[in-house]
C-alpha cells in the first residue's frame, strides 16, 4: 500500500528524528518521523509563509489547516501567549508529533492537534494558516478550504500559501469566486501567499 504523509495511519516505521528551524526569530528543535510531510526539514513553501506573514497579537481561536509535526501551530502559540491554535490533520502520527513539539516549546496547554471531525462543532476561527494539501487533488482540496473556511469568524483572515505551479493563482481566483475575497500578499521561491477574507456576517458564503 502506498504510504502518503497524509495517510490516516502511516504504514511506514515510525523513526523520529528531529529539525533545526527558526521562526520568527526564535530557534526550535521539532520531532518528525517517516510517513510525515517534509520530516527532514522545515518545508520551503511554509518557510515563505512564516517569512512572509508576522503573527499579530490578541486574544485568537486560530486553526492550523494540515498542521501535520506542528511548526505552524506551534510558532503561532509561542508568539501569541493569548491564541489559542487548533492544530488539525487526518495523519495520526502528525497529531502525534505536533503533541510533543507543543509541549516542547512550552504550549502544549493550548495547542490542541485533532482530527477534522474531532474540533467541536461549536468553535469558530479568527484566523486559519495553512500549507494546504494540494495533493490530495482539486475536489478535496476545494471541500476541505470551503469546510474550514466557512468557520472562520466575520472578518476572520485565512492565510495560505501554495505553490504556483501547483495551482496558486487559480486558487486565488476560485477562493474570491466562492465568496473569500482573496490577494496574494506575497510571492517567493515559486510560492504564493493567498489572504482570503470572510467578509459576510455568519462568516459562511451563503
Ligand atoms: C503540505 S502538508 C503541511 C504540513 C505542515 N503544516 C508543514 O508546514 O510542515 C499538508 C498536511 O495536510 C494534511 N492533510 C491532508 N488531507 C487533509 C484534510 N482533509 N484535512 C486536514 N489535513 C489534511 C496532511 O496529512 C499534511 O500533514
Amino acid at each position: 500500500m502506498a504510504d502518503h504523509f497524509f495517510s490516516a495511519d502511516p504504514a511506514s516505521a515510525d523513526v523520529r528524528r528531529t529539525v533545526q528551524a527558526r521562526i520568527w526569530d526564535r530557534d526550535y528543535e521539532f520531532t518528525t518521523a517517516s510517513g510525515v510531510f517534509s520530516r527532514d526539514r522545515l518545508d520551503i513553501g511554509t518557510a515563505v509563509l512564516l517569512r512572509e506573514v508576522r503573527p499579530t497579537p490578541g486574544r485568537k481561536v486560530v486553526l492550523d489547516l494540515g498542521a501535520g509535526y506542528g511548526p505552524i501551530a506551534c510558532g503561532l502559540a509561542v508568539e501569541n501567549p493569548d491564541a489559542v491554535v487548533w492544530a488539525v490533520d487526518v495523519n495520526n502520527r502528525a497529531l502525534e508529533l505536533t503533541a510533543i513539539n507543543a509541549a516542547a516549546a512550552g504550549v502544549g496547554d493550548r495547542v490542541h492537534p485533532a482530527l477534522p471531525d474531532d474540533v467541536p462543532d461549536d468553535v469558530r476561527f479568527d484566523e486559519i494558516w495553512s500549507n494546504p494539501a494540494i495533493h490530495i487533488g482539486k475536489p478535496e482540496l476545494h471541500k476541505m478550504l470551503l469546510r474550514w473556511l466557512s468557520r472562520l469568524k466575520p472578518g476572520g483572515t485565512a492565510w495560505l500559501v501554495v505553490g504556483k505551479n501547483l495551482g496558486g493563482d487559480s486558487l486565488q481566483r476560485w477562493l474570491t469566486e466562492q465568496g473569500y475575497p482573496c490577494d496574494r500578499v506575497a510571492s517567493a521561491k515559486g510560492f504564493r501567499i493567498l489572504r482570503a477574507t470572510a467578509t459576510n456576517p455568519g462568516g459562511s458564503p451563503s
